[in-house]
């Protein structure tokens, strides 16, 4: 395969990859929804109410899969995680759907609030 060819196959497999993307975080789009994410996390996931709560936009894709998939794990408080409302939230998702919602909860833009030194104690 010459250069020309190797870019067309690289611009074509991109162009191509478009469209699936976009269709991933539509679905990710939809599972949040149908779980009420917002309710809790704040709007865009990045505005939660109070400190209990944490921000979730734009946290790397495979900590928030391993945070979801812990609090599906039942039984085994060395390995998952124990928190009786995201237990409640998360039970109903297949592993292929907390995948999707990772993923578009990664892209999501997250808000980085900065305190002045003085803030410090
Ligand atoms: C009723 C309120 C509520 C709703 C609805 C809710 N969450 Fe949560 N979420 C919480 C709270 C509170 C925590 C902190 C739990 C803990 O301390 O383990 C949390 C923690 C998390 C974490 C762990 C983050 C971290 O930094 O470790 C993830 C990921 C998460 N939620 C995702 C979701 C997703 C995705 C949805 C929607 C499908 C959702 N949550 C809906 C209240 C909620």
């Amino acid at each position: 395969m010459n250069k020309v060819q190797l870019s067309l196959t690289f611009a074509a497999a991109v162009l191509l990859n478009v469209p699936g993307f976009a269709q991933a975080n539509e679905l990710g789009r939809q599972l949040a929804e149908r779980g009420n994410c917002v309710a809790c996390h704040g709007p865009g996931l990045n505005r939660p109410p109070d400190g209990a709560t944490p921000r979730l936009a734009g946290q790397h894709s495979d900590y928030l899969r391993a945070a979801m998939r812990s609090y599906q794990i039942e039984g085994n408080p060395i390995v998952g995680r124990d928190h009786p409302t995201m237990k409640a939230v998360l039970k109903p998702y297949s592993p292929a759907e907390i995948d999707a919602l990772a993923r578009y909860i990664e892209q999501l833009p997250r808000t980085i609030h900065t305190k002045a030194q003085s803030g410090f104690r």
